[in-house]
């Protein structure tokens, strides 16, 4: 974990933008996979991470934002815990660790909220996204699991994702400590990319990675030749020549700050003529999309000066038609770019998606369309320095996609429905870095990571 200092500032900043009430933060428990006793392996809670640190599981973190009282509770290990798991720090030397001196076990957490509820205090929680969560909030508040009647705080969460979204010094260091990992397991993804090689020992060879140089993955690896699948988590195919690979991968560091890369890789190493020909278009709508990020401009810009560029090279290349600010305008690119360019990172990989994605990427202003495809974009709101950002714009051949929208006529005036079979062999490309927002512009993190085509076929050429 970082210093007490960052987590004893974390709270005060949230204190400061609370008016009243308690602040109730569940660590996450263990999960278990087939047996109680065998978990999968343990990952913390976000928000328990970023303002008490611990990454270990059955704490509860508590801050009275009236009195400024803030308490760690949990369950000291008793001989039995020593003996199967090794000597273990007290729940006090783990709260000093973090920058607070009151303790309690965790059967004094119900006494403490009963004695809040009888004063009609307000008790603040995030939405709770794992059910032993929510059963333990709802017996707290003494509700029913199923038909919860007190909501997560709208308060806290919006004070929590203004505290978040800004990363400082530290946060960044980590995210480039995670892209470096990712780093390594996409070169590894590359080299590995031949034919005759299934799918399941590269995905397994970048997860070994991600698990040896950190936390983990940050996400299960997307890893498939049938990169139209926007999430494609079977590893199943034999890589044969002439189709493309797509790797989206990322892992975490040891303190959970996530990665989130994209590569599409041919298989074999070497580019075709018509794999270029598309591949071009979606690096240029990466490359401009980063060129132009800057503080004041929004990610809606940003992905719609992607889409452009898209649907401008598709047209060059007769796929698209008719004026392109139009096509872009009414949604017909979303046939070939049905997702956002991309969303924050931090402590998750959609960073605090859990809070809710509104809260996060719009506001009462900018509202989320529900056009097909821009109603996907996760975050619409201007950029301000501090922001971490994924740029990853993709190029799909989506078979069911486009025969739906061929059967039904749909934008036929934007698609040259009849020049698209030479390209469904592509699948899907997608392209994508990590950015900072800095105060003059951009800064793209970590060690760059081979993505021209020259650069992925020199990698590709060593043996
Ligand atoms: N890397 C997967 C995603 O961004 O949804
Ligand atoms: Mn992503």
């Amino acid at each position: 974990m970082f210093s007490k200092e960052v987590y004893v500032g974390r709270r005060s900043e949230l204190r400061s933008r609370m008016k009243d009430g308690i602040g109730l933060f569940p660590g996450n428990a263990e999960a278990p996979m087939n047996y109680p006793a065998n978990p999968y392996r343990f990952r913390q809670d976000s928000d328990f991470l970023y303002f008490f640190g611990h990454d270990l599981p059955g704490f509860t973190g508590l801050v009275d934002f009236d009195s400024g009282e803030e308490i760690l509770f949990g369950n000291d290990f008793d001989m039995d815990d020593i003996v199967w798991m090794g000597p273990q720090p007290t729940v006090r030397e783990l709260a000093l660790r973090c920058g607070i001196t009151d303790t309690a076990p965790l059967s004094e957490l119900r006494k403490y909220i009963d004695r809040a509820l009888s004063e009609n205090r307000r008790i603040h929680f995030l939405p709770p996204y794992r059910g032993d969560t929510r059963i333990m909030l709802a017996s707290l508040l003494k509700e029913n699991p199923i038909s919860m009647k007190t909501l997560p705080s709208v308060e806290l969460i919006k004070a929590v994702v203004s505290l978040r979204s800004v990363k400082d010094e530290l946060e960044i260091s980590e995210i480039e400590k995670a892209v470096d990992i990712a780093r390594e397991m996409h070169t590894t993804a590359m080299k590995m990319c031949r034919p005759g090689v299934k799918e399941q020992e590269i995905a397994g060879a970048i997860e070994g990675i991600a698990l040896s140089m950190g936390a983990g993955t940050s996400f299960p690896v997307i890893l498939s030749m049938d990169g139209q699948t926007l999430h494609n988590h079977s590893h199943d195919n034999i890589l044969e020549t002439g189709r493309m690979m797509v790797t989206d991968a990322g892992a975490e560091t040891n303190l959970h700050y996530a990665s989130d890369i994209t590569r599409t890789t041919p298989v074999g190493g070497r580019f075709s003529t018509l794999q270029k020909e598309i591949y071009e278009i979606v690096l240029k709508a990466n490359i401009e999309a980063i060129n132009a990020s800057r503080p004041g401009v929004s990610n809606l810009d940003i992905h719609l000066l992607a889409c452009r560029i898209l649907a401008g090279g598709l047209k060059e290349l007769g796929l698209m038609k008719g004026d392109i600010d139009e096509a872009v305008a009414l949604g017909a690119h979303a046939l070939f770019m049905p997702h956002g360019i991309g969303h924050m990172l931090g402590l998750d990989v959609h960073d605090m998606e859990g809070l809710g994605e509104n809260f996060v990427g719009y506001n009462d202003e900018i509202r989320r369309s529900e056009q097909f495809g821009l109603a996907f974009l996760r975050f619409a709101l201007p950029y301000v320095p501090g922001h971490v950002f994924t740029i990853e714009p993709g190029c799909y051949f989506i078979p069911e996609l486009i025969e739906s929208w061929k059967a039904e006529g749909k934008f036929s005036d934007f698609i040259s429905y009849g020049k698209l079979e030479k390209y469904m062999s592509i699948g899907g490309i997608r392209i994508e870095d990590n950015i900072l927002i800095t105060e003059e512009g951009h800064k793209v993190l970590g060690s760059p990571i081979p993505k021209t085509v020259r650069e992925i076929e020199e990698l590709c050429s060593r043996t």
